[in-house]
């Protein structure tokens, strides 16, 4: 690695260009973007460039249509794929992403032997375990996006109901990114106070079922795209754990290998991210009630890779 960190965006998208634009903003190292599309990735590069000096940053930032100027990354991100439009699930897109996500994962790797690759495209699980086994990397290099995201919508609606600062707030969410997600309300607080003891079950209820229909109630007001701050937010927060070795412990789609009783399986879980990627695995204590939640989300991410085969 030079002296600056080097992060390829494979996807220069909705939540593509909003990584690079957080990630530059940061400073956190220079960046490729890389799509199909052409002129996309390089005019949303030069834009984002220009904007550099207004924002006080020096990163450098690179368009392409190919992978020759990603070689030697330390991060690669991929949000390459469609979105969901109203009515559709994560899952609807499985087939198509796969392709797309399989083909884009044979090129970096190829690349960027060494890098970390964080997953963003959905469905979220099914494409970390198909990136993992695509480009042959250790499982401590390979990490999906998903439980900062679900948590930090968790986060805002408990604010808001309470009137408090978001960053007061802090939430624990479990599982597959989809409907199944697991939220936590006993290890959610406010200020070190669990929510259990600050709200009535039904409204803590409300808040986990809008945290799990999250994604659609943006699709659902978008009606041409999904939900990409927040998500780039998320992603660049796990960029930043790794690139500065934070050792941050961030709820991630990581390989479990007997943890929480799921075998061989990328699942969310919460993840201590440093620079050599998922570092460990936190296992806590769950009730039974949670445990068989997260089972059952487990089995929804295995039927899934069960359908890719892989
Ligand atoms: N290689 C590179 N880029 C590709 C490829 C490919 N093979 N196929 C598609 N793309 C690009 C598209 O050209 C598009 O610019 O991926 C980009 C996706 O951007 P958007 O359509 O704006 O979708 P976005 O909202 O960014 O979501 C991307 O992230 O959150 C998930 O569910 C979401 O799977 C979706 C992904």
């Amino acid at each position: 690695m030079g002296a600056r960190a080097k992060l390829t965006v494979v996807g220069a998208g909705n939540v593509g260009a909003s990584v690079a634009q957080y990630a530059v903003e940061k400073e956190l190292g220079d960046v490729v973007l890389v799509d199909v599309l052409e002129g996309i990735p390089q005019g949303k590069a030069l834009d984002l460039a220009q904007a550099g000096p207004v924002h006080h940053y020096d990163s450098r930032l690179v368009g392409s249509n190919g992978y020759d100027e990603t070689a030697g990354s330390d991060i690669v991100v991929i949000t390459a794929g469609l979105a969901r439009k109203p009515g559709m699930t994560r899952d609807d897109l499985l087939f198509k992403n796969a392709e797309i996500v399989g083909a884009v994962v044979e090129q970096v790797a190829a690349k960027s032997p060494e890098a970390i690759l964080i997953l963003v495209t959905n469905p979220l699980d099914a494409m970390v375990q198909l990136a993992w086994q695509k480009s042959g990397f250790p499982p401590q290099r390979v990490v999906g996006m998903a439980g900062i995201l679900d948590s930090a919508r968790f986060r805002t609606f408990i604010a808001q109901e309470l009137a408090v600062s978001v960053e007061n707030v802090t939430a624990f969410v479990l599982g597959g990114h989809g409907d199944t997600m697991v939220p936590l309300p006993r290890y959610s607080t406010v200020a070190g106070i669990p929510i259990t003891d600050l709200l009535p079950a039904d409204r803590i209820e409300a808040l986990v079922k809008r945290t799990a229909n999250g994604g659609a109630e943006i699709v659902a007001l978008l009606k041409s795209g999904s939900a990409y701050y927040a998500p780039a937010a998320a992603t660049v927060e796990m960029v930043e754990a790794i690139l500065k070795d934070k050792k941050k412990i961030l709820p991630c789609a990581a390989y479990l290998d007997g943890q929480y009783g799921v075998k061989g399986l990328y699942v969310g879980v919460p993840v201590k991210l440093g620079r050599s990627g998922v570092e460990q695995i936190i296992e806590i204590k769950l009730t039974a009630e949670e445990q068989a939640a997260f089972q059952k989300s487990a089995g929804a991410v295995r039927e899934l890779v069960d359908k890719l085969k892989l």
